[in-house]
């Protein structure tokens, strides 16, 4: 589902060496690595599974009129990225039947914090914390703030009924919802944070959001069928060009639609890659927006960078340009082009500017924004930063390197 056209790369390469890389061996590691974990998911997902979580979100969607979800990380970019992408940008401000979906507990701002709960203002809301360890302090905070005002609005019953906790098994959060009495859900322990979008850490909230989760698990299932040869190549591109000097892997998309899906994937490759003083800087850039401010560093700038673009066969929609009104420029010769040619004429320019300029392009073409293409993106990139990861050596799963802010903030606070 997912294809990769390397011809923007082959320039920078040496093609022998390329086809010298070798991919079975780190997906032989991975596979022995993770036999039951994330790399399973989507053909272990049934429709028991499936419908566990619609009824949960169904009950969100009856009782609330908005749903805050509080994570960090892995704990919650993926299913922003997913509401964004399938749904857009601005879901919270469309005309709508489900909740408003806010996310919380990704920094510990007072201002952001208020902010949100000004936004709920008198609606009725529920919150799904999500949190694999159960103790990230950024989210233990914010939790702390919203239990108090789920009490204060719902009084204690309230609180019970209308908290949701996905977490593992036996962890702080895992014990209160015992404890407590709250509707938990169970991450699989095998699946990290970052690897775990097909998970209910990110199905919870998409079906709250009216996303059909079985397609895009569906969509899922088909790449881990299919799109294991796609997923090396990327890989194998990326850890050549690294190779042969290029540090920094900027991935470019022309939808901003796909913005949160560049954080997630900013996220999977940095804490995946990111090792014993290895590893690929991973930077995303909105095209065309970005063109107008990173746009002349990619083009002139250190010839450091390799850029990944991501492209759409089929647009959601193709709006033509109007005509009719004068203006004093030659853009009017456009008039009645799709906005659709317009983007793939930019994507072509770009591409040409910057391999021009020293920069390999690789591009990843999609079918369509849709649930099926979401999951199978989201699992194309897990299994190729995985394999990535394992061919420049380093474990993928795991991030020492966070815990060392962590401890630090653990132990400013009086918290060690
Ligand atoms: O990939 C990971 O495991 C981490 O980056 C986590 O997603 C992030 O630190 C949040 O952790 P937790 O879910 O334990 O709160």
């Amino acid at each position: 589902m997912i294809k990769v056209n390397i011809d923007g790369a082959l320039g920078f390469l040496n093609e022998s060496e390329l086809s010298s890389i070798d991919t079975k061996k780190p997906l032989e590691d991975l596979k022995a690595l993770y036999e039951n974990g994330w790399i399973n998911l989507p053909s272990q997902f049934d429709a028991a599974y499936s419908d566990e979580i619609k009824d949960i979100a169904k009950k969100i969607s009856d009782e609330s009129e908005v749903l805050v979800v509080l994570g960090i990380g892995g704990s919650y970019l993926g299913a922003r990225a997913a509401i964004e992408y399938i749904i857009s940008p601005h879901y919270n401000a469309l005309s709508k039947k489900t909740p408003d979906i806010y996310f919380a507990g990704n920094n510990a701002s007072g201002a952001y914090l208020q902010q949100i709960i000004e936004l709920i203002g008198t609606r009725d809301f529920s919150v799904n914390v999500v949190s694999k360890s159960g103790s990230t302090i950024e989210t233990a905070i914010a939790l702390r703030f919203f239990k108090a005002l789920l009490t204060q609005r719902y009084g204690a019953q309230g609180l019970k009924d209308r908290l949701y906790i996905t977490t593992d098994k036996g962890s702080p959060l895992h014990l209160m919802a015992e404890r407590e009495g709250h509707r938990y859900l169970l991450m699989p322990a095998e699946v990290g944070g970052r690897y775990s979008v097909l998970t209910v850490v990110g199905l919870l909230p998409c079906a709250v959001a009216g996303i059909d989760i079985d397609a895009m698990m569906k969509g899922a299932k088909e790449e881990f069928e299919t799109g294991e040869e796609n997923a090396c190549l990327y890989a194998a591109v990326r850890q050549m060009l690294y190779r042969s000097g290029k540090k920094i892997e900027m991935l470019a998309c022309f939808e901003p639609a796909f913005r949160y899906l560049g954080e997630w994937w900013k996220q999977l490759f940095g804490e995946s890659e990111g090792k014993e003083h290895k590893g690929i800087y991973p930077a995303y850039a909105d095209y065309s927006a970005d063109l107008h401010s990173l746009g002349q560093y990619v083009q002139e700038g250190e010839r450091t960078l390799m850029e990944t673009f991501v492209s759409f066969a089929k647009p959601r929609v193709n709006p033509v340009i109007p005509g009719g009104a004068i203006h004093f420029d030659k853009i009017s010769k456009l008039e009645g082009m799709g906005l659709n040619e317009i983007n793939a004429s930019a994507s072509k320019a770009v591409k040409k500017a910057h391999i021009g300029g020293g920069v390999p392009v690789t591009e990843l073409l999609v079918p369509e924004l849709s649930a099926a293409s979401f999951g199978a993106l989201a699992y194309f990139f897990m299994r190729s930063c995985a394999v990535s990861a394992l061919i420049s050596g380093v474990n993928p799963f795991g991030q020492p390197g966070v815990e060392a802010y962590k401890k630090n903030l653990f132990a400013i606070l009086g918290l060690d």
